[in-house]
C-alpha cells in the first residue's frame, strides 16, 4: 500500500473544500442574495428580481411550508421588504415597492404595480394593469378591476360595524370598476362601488356608490361633476 504524504492530504482536501465552496456559491441557493426567503412550491416566472429581505410564499396561519401554491409571472420586480404569503396568482410584470405585504389567497393580474409599504389583505381581486400608490390599505373581498388607479394613503374598508359578534361573515370591501381612479386620502367604505372611469376627489370619503363616469368630491362625497366635462380624458363613447 502506498501512503501519501500528510502534507499532501491536506492539501488535497483543502482544494476539494475550496472547489466545494465555489460551486455552492455560484450554483446553490446562497447563490446572489442570502437575505431572500422563498419557500417552497414558489413558481416564479422568468427574470424575477427579488429585493434584498423579501420573502415569498411564506404560509398563512394554519397551513406548512409548500401546501399552497403561489404563482408570480414572468419579469417581477419585488423591492426590498416586499412580503408575499402563499396562494397568491399574480400575473406577469408584476412590480412592488419597498415594504409591501400581500397576505394570501389573491388574484392579481398581469401588469400590476403595488405601491410601497402598501397592504393588500387577502381575497382580494385585482384586474389588469391596475396601479396602486403608497400606503395603501385594502382589506378582503375588496375587487379592483382592470386598469384603475388607486391614489396614496387610500383606505378601503369592508367591516361597516368593526368588532361587533359575526362582523367576520359580513365583511364586504369595495369595488373600484374598471378605469376608476382614486384620489389621494380618499376611504372608501364597505360594499361601496365606484363605477368606470369615476373619479373620486382627494379626501373623500365615499358612503355611496358612484355612477359611472362621475367627479365626486368631499364628506360624504357628492357628486360635483362629469369627468367628461374636465376635458383631460379619454372615455368610451357612453360616458363621452
Ligand atoms: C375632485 C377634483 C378632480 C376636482 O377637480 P376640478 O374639477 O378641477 O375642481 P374644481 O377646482 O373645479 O372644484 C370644484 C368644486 O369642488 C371643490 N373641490 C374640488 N376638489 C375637492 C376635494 N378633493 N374635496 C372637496 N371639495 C373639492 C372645490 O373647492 C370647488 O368648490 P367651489 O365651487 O365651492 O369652490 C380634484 O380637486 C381632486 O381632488 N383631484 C384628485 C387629486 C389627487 O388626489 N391626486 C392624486 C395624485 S398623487
Amino acid at each position: 500500500m502506498l501512503l501519501a504524504p500528510a502534507g499532501y492530504v491536506w492539501e488535497c482536501i483543502s482544494l476539494a473544500l475550496a472547489i466545494l465552496s465555489i460551486v455552492w456559491y455560484t450554483t446553490g441557493p446562497m447563490m446572489k442574495q442570502e437575505t431572500v426567503h422563498v419557500y417552497t412550491n414558489v413558481r416564479l416566472g422568468e427574470t424575477a428580481l427579488i429585493g434584498d429581505f423579501c420573502v415569498v410564499g411564506c404560509p398563512p396561519r394554519g397551513y406548512k411550508d409548500g401546501q399552497l401554491l403561489t404563482v408570480i409571472g414572468a419579469d417581477a420586480m419585488l423591492r426590498s421588504h416586499t412580503v408575499i404569503y402563499a396562494g397568491n396568482v399574480i400575473g406577469d410584470r408584476f412590480q412592488t415597492g419597498h415594504g409591501v405585504l400581500i397576505r394570501e389567497s389573491n388574484e392579481i393580474g398581469d401588469d400590476v404595480s403595488v405601491g410601497t409599504q402598501t397592504v393588500v389583505e387577502h381575497h382580494v381581486r385585482i384586474g389588469n394593469g391596475v396601479r396602486i400608490h403608497s400606503q395603501v390599505f385594502i382589506p378582503e373581498f375588496s375587487v379592483l378591476e382592470d386598469e384603475c388607479w388607486i391614489g396614496p394613503n387610500v383606505v378601503f374598508t369592508n367591516a361597516r360595524y368593526p368588532q361587533s359578534p359575526g362582523v367576520k361573515e359580513t365583511l364586504k370591501g369595495p369595488t373600484v370598476r374598471s378605469h376608476a381612479k382614486i384620489g389621494a386620502n380618499v376611504t372608501l367604505l364597505p360594499g361601496v362601488e365606484v363605477g368606470a372611469y369615476a373619479l373620486v376627489g382627494a379626501g373623500a370619503v365615499v358612503v355611496h356608490d358612484v355612477p359611472a363616469g362621475a367627479v365626486v368630491a368631499g364628506n360624504p362625497a357628492r357628486v360635483i361633476k362629469r369627468v367628461a366635462d374636465l376635458g383631460v380624458y379619454s372615455l368610451p363613447d357612453d360616458l363621452a
